[in-house]
């Protein structure tokens, strides 16, 4: 697997789970209550949401920018996306708002539009970096030392809270899908951080149970 292909699979694995969680979120409009310790579940999702974000935005954009020099519809893109990112980042502070006052009344009916507000933007963004960054047009558009750079950053960046963002990351996967992401990462992740980790992850499991959509 090259590194195209490894980023893209992680690329739409990530925007996978974001979605995934949206749409349970918006489905609480059916449920009675919000589930026991949503407010921990939905603060886990929104550093998930930042993490990602902030690693595009702060590491892959600029390295795509500074090799994108001449090609116009490349820069483009990614002023259009972090245009979106702006809009991602108001809307993920309006759910991080509610996030500390969910035992209100009308908490589920806010949690409801709020996540709804927020697919239908990130929907749209999300289907568009997927129909761009391809393996083979991520090969055309930077070279693999800097790709490699860039995601070594998000690491560094990232690296006290890289096993709960994976376990996070996996929670809403099945094990196809794990499979494919985690399955060349070292042994020492695979067979024993990641299952600690993801045990921890077992309170959430009324939230996640409906599957994976
Ligand atoms: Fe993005
Ligand atoms: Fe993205």
């Amino acid at each position: 697997m090259t590194i195209y292909t490894n980023y893209a699979l992680g690329l739409q694995l990530s925007h996978r789970v974001l979605t995934r969680n949206l749409h349970r979120f918006a489905a609480f409009d059916q449920a009675d209550s919000l589930p026991a310790d949503f407010g921990d579940y939905l603060r886990l999702f929104l550093e998930f949401l930042e993490v990602h974000h902030d690693g595009e935005e702060r590491s892959l954009f600029p390295a795509l920018r500074r090799n994108a020099a001449g090609r116009s519809t490349d820069a483009a893109h990614l002023d259009r996306w972090t245009s979106d990112h702006r809009e991602i980042g108001r809307l993920h502070d309006e759910l991080a708002k509610i996030s500390s006052a969910l035992t209100s009344a009308d908490a589920r009916g806010a949690v409801v539009v709020r996540s709804r507000d927020l697919l239908a933007v990130l929907q749209p963004h999300v289907d568009d970096e997927e129909a761009v960054l391809t393996p083979q047009r991520l090969a055309e558009m930077i070279p693999e030392r800097e790709l490699a750079a860039a995601t070594d950053e998000v690491a560094r960046a990232n690296r006290s809270r890289a096993l709960t963002m994976a376990s996070f990351l996996a929670t809403s996967l099945d094990p196809k899908e794990q499979a494919s992401l985690f399955g060349n990462a070292p042994w020492l992740f695979r067979r024993v951080l990641l299952p600690i980790s993801k045990r921890r992850m077992r309170r959430f499991h009324d939230i996640v149970q409906g599957g994976v959509a």
